[in-house]
Order: structure tokens, then sequence, then C-alpha cells
């Protein structure tokens, strides 16, 4: 049995962390957060929520589907009948697909929470340096405790926080300087005095600083009133305004939602605002070994995988499987 430190309570982390439990090792998971999910997130406010971050999931491969088949089961997760739509600088588009599209309920870290269950878990602690002790880690928090001693350390943050914790001289460091910084997105939440009567539950833009459009209060497990909406930005808009101010926030999110619907709004009744400085990796590039056996540290992420959820899945499933093998013997 070893005993590792799982740096990150998102998907990936959460995913590697059961993983290896569940093969007869221990784990203990180190969240800067108040709550587990990473970018899996929804906020809830007085008599409504909306996710903020991941909008939705798809499925691409059968092992994958095979976890979300189980999700499922446990009603950790359901599909979401939404037909997109394109809003291009011509109008609304009509662009339906086959695509299933799945979210969290009741909210989008529903699968993570599940996951989480019987794990030792650290909220509110934001690891700040690790240090070796012979062949072991032992890791410090911003506050100077100390934690462990741990065979390995598994970190699962985004790009940036991740490469600051990268002990010098790890073989893992070498791909990763060819990875493109990760891009921001703001986010907005509103919600509506009545309903809006916009046809479409979700848009992909192609025009303008928003690209993405979706009424969060048609997802399934949500309450259908307030009508909420969420809008992205796009990541060049964000990384240019990553100060912008609430009121020209909303202005961008209503222009957007006055050229989906076509009319005049209902006047806005809340609102919020979030900003993800690392939401997507913004490169292609996949990290081919996710772990430095030398240095006993391993690296998990959606950015190591594609940008889509199930990368983090995968790269959470596929660094506890070289891990189980590592220490079978
Ligand atoms: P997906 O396969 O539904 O969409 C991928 C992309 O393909 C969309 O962004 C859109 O541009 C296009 N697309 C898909 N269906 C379309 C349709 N019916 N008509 C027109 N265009 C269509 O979802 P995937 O790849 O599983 O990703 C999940 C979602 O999360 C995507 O919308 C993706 O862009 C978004 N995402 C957003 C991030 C952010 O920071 N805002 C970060 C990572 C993913």
């Amino acid at each position: 049995m070893a005993v590792f430190a799982v740096v990150g309570a998102g998907l990936s982390g959460m995913t590697l962390a059961r993983e290896l439990e569940q093969a007869g090792h221990r784990c203990q998971v180190f969240e800067k957060s108040r709550g587990r999910g990473g970018r899996l997130a929804t906020r809830r406010r007085d008599g409504w929520q909306a996710d903020h971050g991941a909008q939705y999931f798809t499925v691409r491969s059968p092992e994958f589907q095979q976890e979300v088949d189980q999700w499922l089961a446990r009603g950790w997760v359901a599909p979401w009948a939404v037909t997109p739509v394109v809003l291009d600088r011509d109008g609304v588009q009509p662009s339906p697909d086959e695509q299933t599209r799945y979210v969290g309920v009741p909210s989008m870290n529903a699968m993570v929470q599940g996951m989480s269950e019987g794990l030792d878990l650290f909220l509110q602690t934001r690891v700040d340096r690790l240090e070796r002790v012979g062949r072991q880690w032992r890791l410090w928090d911003d506050q100077g405790e100390q934690y462990g001693q741990f065979d390995a350390v598994l970190l699962t943050a985004p790009l940036a926080q991740a490469l600051a914790l990268l002990p010098p001289g790890s073989q893992l460091e070498v791909p990763l300087r060819g990875t493109t910084a990760m891009l921001p997105c703001w986010a907005v939440a509103i919600t509506f005095s009545e309903p809006t009567g916009i046809e479409a539950d979700a848009a992909f833009v192609k025009a303008g600083v928003v690209n993405w459009l979706a009424r969060d209060s048609s997802k399934p497990g949500r309450s259908a009133e307030p009508e909420t909406w969420v809008a992205h930005f796009t990541a060049q808009w964000s990384a240019n305004h990553l100060n912008a101010s609430d009121s020209l926030l909303e202005q961008q999110c209503l222009a957007a939602l006055r050229r989906l619907g076509q009319s005049e709004l209902p006047s806005v009744t809340d609102r919020f605002k979030h900003r993800w400085l690392y939401a997507r990796s913004g490169s292609a590039n996949l990290l081919g070994e996710a772990y430095d056996a030398n240095l006993a540290i391993g690296l998990a992420g959606d950015w190591t995988q594609g940008d889509r959820l199930e990368g983090a899945w995968r790269s959470g499933h596929r660094l506890a499987k070289t891990l189980i093998e590592h220490w079978a013997d």
C-alpha cells in the first residue's frame, strides 16, 4: 500500500484518488477552495442557482461512456435535452445535432461530490511547497502547516499552478514547456423577472464578445423559475478585459441575449459574475507521460488530455492505472 497526496479536488483529482483508494492505497486530497469540483461549478443565490463553469459535457469513448453510465445510475448526471442554435452576424441559425449533452444534477459537481465520499479531503488548504525527505514527500500549506509523508505527489491543478509546484529537474517539465498557457473566460449569470420568450435553450455565438449563451433553468434538476441565463465570453475578450466592470459584462450579455431573442428583454432581477483565469488550455497538446518515477511526481488535469471534461476524467484514470501498476510489485 502506498500513501499519495493529490493536489486539486476537481474531476481529475477525484477520479485519481477514488481509483487509488479502490485499489487499496491511501490518499489525502488538498484543495485551495471551499468546495470541490474545480471548474464543475454551480453558485447558489437567493432562490436560484447557475452553472458558471463547465456548461455540459459530451462522451467520445466507450471507456468514458461506461463511467458515465455509472454516474447516470447513481443519479449524479442526466442528459440535457438541448437543441443548440448558432448565433452569427446574420442572426439565429438552427443547428441541431445528434450529440448527447450531460449535466451534473442538481449541480455540475454532483459526480465529484459523490466520488469524494469517504476520502480524506482538506478543503481551503493551499499547497505551497513540496519537500523531498529521503524517498518521500512532505507538503506545506501557505499557513505553514505540514502534511505527510507521502510516497508520491500528484498535481492536478491547472498548468500554471502545477508548474509552480513541480520540482526542478522533473522530466515532466520538458513536454510542459511546449504547452501554451491556459486562457481566461468571463462568465455571467442573470435572472429575469418574467419569461424572456427566447426560443432556443442554448446558442454557440460566432460573432461578438460572448461565445456561449445557455438557459441554465432549462437543465434537468433545476427550477424553471426564475428564468436564468449564463453567458461565457471569448478567451480573447476575457484576456483583454480581465478587470471588466459588472455593468460592462451585463450590457454585453444582454446585448447578445437580445440578438438571440430578436426582441426586448424583461427586467434583470439578480446577477453574478465569475472570472476563470485558467478556463481552457488553448492547445491540443497531449501529455504522453504523466508520471516521473524518479521524483515520484504525477500530473493530471483536462489540459493534459485536451480541453474536455472527458479529458479530465481520462487523465485521472490513466495516472491511477500507471500508479497501481507501479506499486503492484
Ligand atoms: P460540443 O461537442 O457540444 O461542442 C464543441 C464545439 O463545437 C462548440 O463549442 C461549438 O463551437 C461547436 N458545436 C458543437 N455542436 C454544435 C452545433 N450543433 N452547432 C454549431 N456548433 C456546434 O462539446 P464539447 O467539445 O464536449 O465541449 C463542451 C463545451 O464546453 C463546448 O461548448 C466547449 O466549447 C466548452 N468549453 C468551454 C470552455 C470555456 O472556458 N468557456 C472551456 C472548455 C470547454
